[in-house]
Formats: C-alpha cells, sequence, structure tokens
C-alpha cells in the first residue's frame, strides 16, 4: 500500500509566503539537536547522504515509492492464510507496515486519476532505485535534480506532477542534491514498471526560484521552506474557495481534490487492478484533513501548546481527547509515521508556524465519515455528483441498471 493521497489531491498552486512573525519563545531545548542533518547549512560531503535519506523520509518518498508486500498474484482460492494476510493488509489502517522493506523505492504503485466524468487516466510510481535496466542506474546526480525540478527525465519523458512532486521544484540545491545522492545510495531493486496511460501529454513544471542551501532553523524561515519544498501539511490541510486557495483550513467536501481521502478495502494493489479506495480501511469511508488555522493566535483552540502540536505530528495523538477523556489516535493518512522522524527542530518551526496563522473559521468534518459498503455515497461525498458509467469502469464498479 502506499499513500495514494495525492493521487486525489490536485497540485497545490500559489504556496505564496505566510506572513509569519518571529518565531516566538525559548528553543533551548532544542539546541542539542542543532547537529541533526537537518539543521546545518553547509554540510561535508559525508553527511549529504544523511541528509537526503533525511529528507527522503519526511517527504514521503517511500509512502507512494515503496511497493506493498503483496504477491503478484491474488492469493488462490483456499489458501486460508494468504487470504487472511490480504484481508488484513487491504483492512488495516496502519498500511506502513506492509511497505516491503526488501524494496525500498522500487515502484510500480498505480495511481487511479479521475480528471472529469469522462477523463481519467493510470500513473505507477517509478523505480527510482539505482537499477540500470528497470531503475535510474543510468540517471546523474543532475539528471535527478532536474527531474525533480521540471519533470523533464534523461530519456525524454515528462513526468506527470502531482503533490508532493509539485513542491520539489522549490528545493534549495543542497537539499535536492541530497536527495539524489541518497536515491543513488539505495540498494537497486529490478523491478520494471508499466507504462502510464494519460489522456493528455505532461507539461515541463516551469522553474521557480529556489535557495543554494536551505534555511536553517528553528525559525519561521525553515518553517515556509519546508511547506513550499517537502512537506504536505498544506496540501492536506487546505481547500479551494472560488478558484482560490485557502491554506490550512481544512479539506473542503465542495472542493473535491484538496484535502479528501477515500478510504476501503478495495484499494488497487497490483498492475491493472481497480478500486475506489486511496487508502486501506474496514468499509468505505471518506475523511477530510482538519482546519489548523483553529490552533493560531486568534483561534477558538488558541490554548493548544507547540508542543501538543508536535505531539500530533510525530506521535499521532489528537489534540483534543475523545469524548471519553481518552488520548484520540489520529488516522494514519496523517503521515505522523513518517513525521516521527522530523527532528524536533523542524517539528517545532512547523508547529510554531501553525501558532501563528490567523483563524479562518471553516467547518471541515472529524473523523471518518463512514458509508459501509455504498461505494457510490463514498463517491458522492468526494466528488459531488453521482458516478458515471465511465467512473464506475475506472474504479472497477458496476452501476445498477
Ligand atoms: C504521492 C506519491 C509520490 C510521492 C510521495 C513521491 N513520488 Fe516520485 N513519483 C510518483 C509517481 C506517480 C511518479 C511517476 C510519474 C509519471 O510516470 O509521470 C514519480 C516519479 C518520480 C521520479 C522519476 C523517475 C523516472 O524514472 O521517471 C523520481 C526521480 C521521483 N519520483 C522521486 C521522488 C522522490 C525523491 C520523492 C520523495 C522526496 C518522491 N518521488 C515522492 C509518485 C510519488
Ligand atoms: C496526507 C495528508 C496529511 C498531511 C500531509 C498532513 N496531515 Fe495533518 N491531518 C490529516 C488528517 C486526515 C487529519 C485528521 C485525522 C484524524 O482526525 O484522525 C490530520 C490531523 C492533524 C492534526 C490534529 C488536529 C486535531 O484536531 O487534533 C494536526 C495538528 C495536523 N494534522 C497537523 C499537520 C501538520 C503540521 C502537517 C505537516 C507536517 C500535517 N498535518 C500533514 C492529513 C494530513
Amino acid at each position: 500500500m502506499a499513500s495514494r493521497r495525492a493521487a486525489f489531491v490536485v497540485a497545490l498552486t500559489g504556496l505564496a509566503a505566510l506572513g509569519v512573525g518571529l518565531l516566538a519563545g525559548s528553543a533551548g531545548s532544542l539546541r542539542a539537536e542543532r547537529s541533526d542533518p537537518a539543521a546545518g547549512a553547509r554540510p561535508a560531503a559525508a553527511d549529504l547522504l544523511a541528509r537526503g535519506r533525511y529528507l527522503a523520509t519526511i517527504g514521503v518518498c517511500e509512502a507512494c515509492h515503496t511497493p506493498p508486500k503483496v504477491p503478484a498474484q491474488p492469493p488462490p482460492p483456499g489458501d486460508e492464510q494468504e487470504i487472511a494476510r490480504e484481508r488484513d493488509f487491504r483492512t488495516n489502517p496502519d498500511w506502513k507496515q506492509y511497505l516491503d522493506e526488501t524494496r525500498v523505492d522500487a515502484g510500480g504503485v498505480p495511481f487511479i486519476l479521475r480528471f472529469s466524468p469522462t477523463s481519467s487516466g493510470v500513473v505507477y510510481s517509478r523505480n527510482i532505485t539505482p537499477d540500470v535496466a528497470t531503475g535510474i542506474g543510468r540517471w546523474s546526480v543532475e539528471d535527478i535534480v532536474k527531474a525533480l525540478r521540471t519533470g523533464e527525465t534523461p530519456d525524454g519523458r515528462v513526468l506527470f506532477l502531482f503533490a508532493p512532486h509539485t513542491f520539489f521544484a522549490h528545493l534549495a540545491d543542497s537539499d535536492a542534491r541530497a536527495l539524489a545522492v541518497y536515491l543513488k545510495s539505495l540498494p537497486p531493486v529490478s523491478n520494471r514498471i508499466p507504462d502510464r496511460q494519460l489522456p493528455f501529454p505532461p507539461q515541463p513544471a516551469a522553474p521557480v526560484p529556489h535557495p543554494a542551501d536551505p534555511p536553517t532553523g528553528p525559525s519561521p524561515a525553515r518553517a515556509e521552506y519546508l511547506l513550499a519544498a517537502v512537506v504536505g501539511c498544506k496540501e492536506c490541510h487546505s481547500h479551494h474557495e472560488n478558484g482560490v486557495l485557502r491554506e490550512f483550513t481544512g479539506g473542503d467536501p465542495k472542493d473535491a481534490f484538496v484535502g479528501v481521502f477515500r478510504l476501503g478495502p478495495d484499494l488497487p494493489l497490483r498492475t491493472g487492478e481497480k478500486g475506489l479506495a486511496a487508502f486501506p480501511y474496514p468499509g468505505n469511508a471518506v475523511l477530510y484533513g482538519g482546519n489548523l488555522t483553529k490552533f493560531g493566535v486568534d483561534g477558538p483552540s488558541r490554548d493548544t501548546s507547540v508542543f501538543e502540536l508536535m505531539r500530533a505530528m510525530r506521535r499521532g495523538i489528537a489534540v483534543e481527547p475523545d469524548q471519553y477523556g481518552r488520548p484520540r489516535p489520529l488516522e494514519h493518512i496523517m503521515l505522523w509515521q513518517f513525521y516521527s522522524q522530523m527532528s524536533a527542530s523542524d517539528a517545532y518551526s512547523i508547529a510554531s508556524l501553525v501558532k501563528r496563522l490567523h483563524y479562518v473559521p471553516h467547518d471541515v468534518p472529524q473523523g471518518p465519515i463512514r458509508f459501509g459498503d455504498d461505494w457510490r455515497a463514498a463517491f458522492k461525498q468526494v466528488y459531488g455528483n453521482e458516478p458515471s458509467q465511465h467512473d464506475a469502469e475506472i474504479f472497477g464498479k458496476t452501476l445498477p441498471k
């Protein structure tokens, strides 16, 4: 399983710099982490690899590029053990444990894209290990950096870019190089990726201004940089209103792509497989990223501390307890299993940025909205209309006559 999230999340535009003030409060307890890979601006060559690995972790490459541990064929009838394993795989929301750590970044995960009621496509995450025949073994560091910035590959393809690939153009030169060095250090894995199918030819992205080196932290500049170039908080916690991206205000049922996650047992895992779900879950459900501006300076939850926000980000524990006063676990889609490896300094910078937001009232449904086996109701919740015949086909469903 991989984070299909972004497949249904339209590319983020207008990552306008937020008006952020100075970092308030003492960061004394964070000094000890200053030597971590995220902090140094000009590391020795030996540190580049560690920095690349760190960026790959918080940039969640593996969420999409590491294939799940499913055999190429569905379990044969009668193989109860494999059937149980597959069932667990498709319905246990803790999907990260099922990534195949013996094939890190070997690609091949299908993403079904629905552009309109009549137009769709499928892209597969690519093999980004240095395997020469099936991966990026022939690519130089410069080739990788270029692909991350504009989507152009040395073999003349143009990548279909969706978040977080839409962010990577903003990477500092040294960070982009660090990521490339890290990819080249991976164990090569042979895995041939099927051809994608798109109803249009993707265009290269225009180059954007980017720094030579990333800002250091903890600082507001570091937070803004990470959110623009690496980490997807805005992607999941925003929505469009009249074509304008309302940052950090939460997903919206009226905005079919931003901040919406489809959950269910029928997620596509193998080549050619179809399914409506984007993440495993028992039954069909839809989930929205919440309104983070409520934690801001003038928001109703302004009493929430930076450290409570850091705990939500890195430990997956909701800010507010559940109705019985118990800590409420956040859904795994929140990617806290990846952010758990974020340095305290970076997490502090980002949480502090959230604390400086100004409140924008916007109600977001909390927790999964469950539809049981009614996939059409889940579809309607996401896209706002009844599925067309074409929709049913791309997601492998049948419509009642
Ligand atoms: C949301 C899923 C997703 C995430 C997260 C993601 N990628 Fe990708 N990546 C893709 C898909 C899908 C493609 C193929 C696009 C296409 O074929 O048009 C791709 C293609 C690539 C390619 C081009 C390889 C080739 O042979 O064409 C590189 C390089 C790459 N990704 C690197 C990364 C790195 C590095 C990260 C993390 C910092 C990352 N990706 C995170 C989905 C993702
Ligand atoms: C892939 C989508 C996704 C990304 C990326 C993401 N979030 Fe979330 N986040 C969610 C969803 C969905 C929830 C709600 C989960 C739940 O209620 O179980 C959530 C919940 C939260 C909460 C808890 C809110 C509460 O009321 O307790 C905080 C805080 C938060 N996210 C902050 C962040 C920050 C900061 C980042 C970036 C580092 C981030 N999120 C990145 C999807 C995402």
